[in-house]
């Protein structure tokens, strides 16, 4: 049904030199950011101006009140850790092996829906980044670039993210799509059975695909960096959705055409998977560590545990509340994601037994605030800040991590 991955690619014009390369920042500019931007929260701040209103409240935004996202800091900041002294100088192992592979950092990058719409070319641009740090980048099925095209920009670091598809032929074509471009790890979301109600993505008027009324036109217009990269790259649509569902139009974004496709998996939706995909296969958006058992039966080789950041259910245990329960309950490697605003949320997140932790928006923070320049800085922003507590812990490995740790949120009634 489609060709193989293409070796060539048209290079994205103005976005990135090169082959859509990303931009390692020379080292006084390197310094030059972290003065200007040395947090998560810098990057949001200049975000917020550079990327369009309608498409940073997609970016941004949870559900409901937003009230598992603010559970979820909220709880990690309940994670405290016993600073130790006396360890002399020394330089932190922060590398993780992951799936069989080995991490030169215990992070990477959530698979995000419409990437490319909070910056243009995202998906080839973190793909990039990732690739070039060791880290594992992850494509969403409702991604605005399709296997194909972020295929040549990774190198055996390519996660796929599914969406389940309703209709076997094209889960299989998929799958198949996504094998022959190298993708190795395949990831089933499971905590998105119907579509959230998205309040604030709603009230920004985006649309799916977007349509630009004269109301997003005038947020353009104050966008320009975001306006030309666009207008180089066209509008962002599921391109790989439109594959197979032609081009839908008219949706709002909460029933993205992402959902014209998928279904709510089951159990046997999952062991079909794991009969049809011979790399890791991954189960994201876990919470109930009494899922845990029919995830192993299932074959399952690391359990993601993620409220999806907020964006699916407002009354939902933080993410932080769930890990010492899944981990408790399996041998599994555990991903972690949902709140993570810095290198000592992954501390905390490893502390209670997360082997890796992934983030989504904050790429897309970096992104919107520096463009090209965005992931290379964050990847150096994040290490430097898993060094600075490690060392304030004395921890010469991640590992030594759970020894410090002195008090977590209160375990959950299941
Ligand atoms: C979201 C889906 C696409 O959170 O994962 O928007």
């Amino acid at each position: 049904m489609f060709a193989g991955c293409s070796s060539e690619i048209s290079h994205p014009r103005g976005l990135a030199r090169g082959p859509c390369q990303t931009v390692a920042p020379a080292p006084q500019k390197r310094m030059d950011l972290h003065r200007r931007y040395p947090a998560i929260a810098d990057l949001k701040a200049r975000a917020r101006r550079r990327i369009p209103w309608f498409a940073f409240e997609y970016l941004d935004s949870a559900t409901g009140t937003e009230a598992t996202q603010a559970r979820n800091r909220r709880k990690l900041d309940e994670v405290l850790l016993m600073p130790s002294i006396l360890h002399g100088e020394f330089s932190a192992d922060l590398s993780a092996t992951l799936l069989g592979r080995h991490h030169p950092l215990p992070f990477g990058v959530s698979p995000v829906g419409m990437s490319g719409l909070f910056w243009p070319d995202a998906e080839r641009l973190l793909a990039r980044a990732a690739t070039e740090a060791g880290l594992p980048y992850g494509l969403s099925t409702v991604a605005s670039r399709t296997p194909e095209d972020v295929a040549p920009h990774l190198d055996g670091n390519g996660w796929f993210q599914m969406y389940p598809p309703r209709d076997t032929g094209i889960r299989d074509d998929m799958l198949t799509r996504a094998r022959d471009c190298g993708f190795t790890t395949l990831v089933l979301t499971a905590d998105v059975p119907v579509a959230s109600r998205r309040e604030r993505q709603s009230r920004s008027g985006l649309t799916s695909p977007p349509r630009l009324t004269p109301r997003l036109m005038a947020q353009v217009a104050r966008c320009p960096a975001w306006a030309l990269g666009t207008a180089r790259q066209g509008m962002p649509r599921m391109r790989l959705i439109d594959d197979y569902a032609g081009a839908i139009t008219g949706l709002g974004s909460t029933e993205h055409a992402g959902y014209m496709l998928r279904t709510s998996p089951d159990m046997g939706y999952l062991h079909a998977l794991r009969a049809a995909w011979d790399g890791p296969l991954v189960v994201k958006g876990v919470l109930d560590a009494r899922d845990v058992p029919a995830l192993e039966s299932a074959g399952v080789d690391a359990i993601w545990i993620s409220n999806h950041a907020g964006r699916q259910f407002d009354a939902a245990p933080a993410s932080i509340e769930a890990l010492p329960a899944i981990r408790a309950a399996t041998r599994l490697p555990v991903i972690f994601d949902s709140g993570i605003e810095g290198g000592l949320d992954m501390v905390r997140a490893i502390a209670l037994g997360a082997d890796f932790v992934m983030l989504g928006r904050a790429w897309h923070y970096a992104l919107g605030a520096l463009g090209a320049a965005g992931p290379a800085h964050l990847i150096d922003m994040l290490r430097r800040d898993l060094d600075a507590n490690m060392g304030q812990l004395g921890a010469r490995r991640l590992s030594d991590l759970p020894g410090r740790l002195v008090a977590a949120p209160p375990a959950l009634s299941l």
